[in-house]
């Protein structure tokens, strides 16, 4: 007699629905979005199909869709212009500039969803880079973290719940907090770029923000895909330093970084499953090699059972479109 019998509690879909263990929600969505300037702009991103850099008006309309849709969160990124691009990236902390001015319009047209902004040099920097390059190509730490500051100070006073750190140089949660607490900020989030890998997997992102390095890689400052114990010291650091989320970016190839980083932290984890993922699955998809969508939900349930809260992902008004219509 066979005793044990695991396809039991697979014969129906009611016993799959009963034992399951882990479930999607549109709650568990970020999504990422584009803006650029103008009016009535909506600028297609050849790598990423079905994804725009958008002018703010049409940017408050995608958001105000994806509240409808259940998603509680969106995470800004800015398309500028060289023209607005310097070595110091000045224009992050220009109180009136593209950014801010979206921050503030998201807020008021939909004040309950959540608005992350991310924090790093690259969109604003002629260099390319996420922090300040010096004349023999290094990049600066310490000089970065002033910078990044008067960034985040600038997007918490434009409206920002959710500041996102996701330029890699040593310190800058604690950094950033002391500048957030001095001015007042006491209740904006930090979501770290916790265990941010120097990744290939970019590549369309940067496309999107026409923000690749001028010279040289990020690997100084990103870290290195073969190393898994450096996500916990890093988690370390970031949980002393004050962060209230963490993140590991990428996400699919890195979900043993997440399982490892939920048995070593109390704190809610985020995954930012990557430009360059998204467009695999695109691609595949429009060749009619994989089922994209069914593709889509199954790499979003691995994050929740790889231990995450939360996923930043392209996907999120597709998924929590398709989450509504299967209710
Ligand atoms: C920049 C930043 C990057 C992404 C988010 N913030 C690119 C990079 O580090 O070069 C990538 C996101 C994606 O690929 O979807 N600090």
């Amino acid at each position: 007699m066979m005793t044990y019998r695991p396809r039991r509690n697979r014969n129906s879909k009611s016993i799959r629905n009963l034992i399951r263990e882990n479930a999607l929600t549109s709650n568990d969505l970020i999504a990422p979005l584009f803006v650029i300037e103008g009016e009535n702009q909506s600028v297609a991103i050849d790598s990423m199909p079905g994804q725009y850099r958008l002018s703010i008006d049409l940017l408050v309309k995608e958001v105000e869709e994806l509240w409808e849709l259940g998603v509680p969160c969106v995470s800004l990124f800015p398309a500028l212009d060289d023209s607005k691009k310097d070595k110091y990236a000045t224009e992050s902390y220009n109180d009136d500039g593209l950014f801010q001015r979206a921050i503030r319009a998201v807020k008021k047209a939909c004040p309950e969803i959540l608005v992350m902004s991310d924090v790093a040099m690259d969109p604003y920097s002629s260099d390319g880079h996420d922090g300040v390059v010096s004349d023999d190509g290094e990049i600066l730490n310490d000089e970065t973290l002033e910078i990044l500051a008067k960034m985040s100070l600038s997007q918490a006073k434009a409206g920002s719940d959710i500041i996102g750190p996701s330029d890699m140089m040593d310190g800058r949660i604690g950094y950033i907090r002391d500048a957030l607490d001095e001015a007042g900020f006491t209740n904006t989030i930090i979501m770290s770029y916790t265990a941010k890998y120097a990744s290939a997997f970019y590549g369309p992102f940067r496309d999107a923000l026409d923000s690749a390095p001028k010279s040289g890689d990020k690997k100084t400052y990103q870290m290195d895909f073969a190393n898994k114990r450096e996500a916990i010291r890093e988690t370390i650091l970031d949980e002393q330093e004050g962060a209230d989320i963490l993140m590991v970016k990428p996400g699919i190839s890195y979900l043993d970084i997440i399982s490892d980083m939920r048995s070593n932290t109390t704190l809610p984890i985020a995954a930012y499953n990557v430009s360059g993922e998204y467009a695999m699955v695109k691609a595949a998809d429009e060749k009619g090699w994989i089922d994209g969508e069914a593709v889509m939900m199954e790499m979003l349930t691995s994050f929740k059972r790889a231990g995450c809260d939360m996923i930043l992902t392209y996907f999120a008004k597709e998924a929590a479109t398709l989450l509504r219509a299967n209710r």
